[in-house]
């Protein structure tokens, strides 16, 4: 039996919990980014451990958009017709059930065919780490923020936490461009580790601790909680 089936049948049985690679001050300012707002997208779903996090920070009202295309790689997955990480995913999802709606899809297709009740205020963009797949992440999901929403790439950031990450790594290099000026007026809002945040315009204090942003929900604490 397979490593990937293997793994897939003790979380099964042992009830373990979903697996992710972020690290605890990431998922902290995921959490806070998160915080009360009505529109979220996760681009790069894995095993939803990042998603129940922010379906569990989000406005009771809000709604979680979970974008991956579980490619059924396995040859026990296509016998079966199921990914093992959508299968967790789904099962770790299950406790917001009505509150996230789930787009089986490449990034770029889902951000054509995706149809948001309200334009996103926070996109967590985690899905194919090549340089030219993040950059059309970034391109096909910045259109759907709103005004003040806040864009959040993984592993785009080098830090003591993921000493693997290096200037060739697709979305280090795409923030490097972004915080250059090449892709337009962002401004960086928050980061943690390997998270950087960025909002659209010059810099605003709107993530700053008790500031109200553009037509953003009152937020809490300082979104600078990387251990940097
Ligand atoms: C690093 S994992 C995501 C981890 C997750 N965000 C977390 O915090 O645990 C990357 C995921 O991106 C998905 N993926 C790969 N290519 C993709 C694409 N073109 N569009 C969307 N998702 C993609 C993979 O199937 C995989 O589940």
């Amino acid at each position: 039996m397979s490593g990937p089936t293997l793994d897939f049948l003790r979380t099964l049985l042992l009830r373990r919990g979903a697996a992710t690679s972020l690290t605890d001050a990431e998922s902290r300012l995921l959490v806070t980014l998160a915080r009360g707002r009505r529109s979220l997208v996760e681009v790069g779903v894995f095993q939803g451990a990042t998603s129940a996090r922010l379906a569990a920070a989000m406005s009771p009202t809000g709604s979680l958009w979970l974008v991956d295309p579980y490619d059924r790689r396995l040859r026990l997955e296509r016998l079966l017709g199921l990914s093992y990480n959508e299968h967790i995913a789904r099962r770790t999802l299950r406790p917001w059930s009505g509150r996230v709606h789930w787009l089986r899809r490449a990034s770029t297709v889902a951000a054509r065919e995706i149809d948001l009740a309200w334009p996103a205020e926070l996109i967590f963009v985690d899905a194919d780490h090549s340089y030219a797949a993040v950059r059309d992440d970034f391109l096909a999901w910045s259109p759907h923020l709103a005004p003040a929403g806040i864009l959040a790439f993984h592993d785009s950031r080098r830090c003591p936490a993921r000493p693997d990450l290096d200037a060739t790594t697709g979305p280090v290099r795409l923030v490097e461009e972004i915080l250059r000026g090449e892709h337009g007026s962002w401004s960086l809002c928050a980061e943690a580790d390997s998270i950087a945040a960025f909002q659209r315009g010059p810099a605003s204090p709107s993530v700053a601790p008790g500031a109200t942003g553009h037509g953003l929900p009152r937020r809490g604490p300082d979104a600078r909680t990387g251990d940097r």
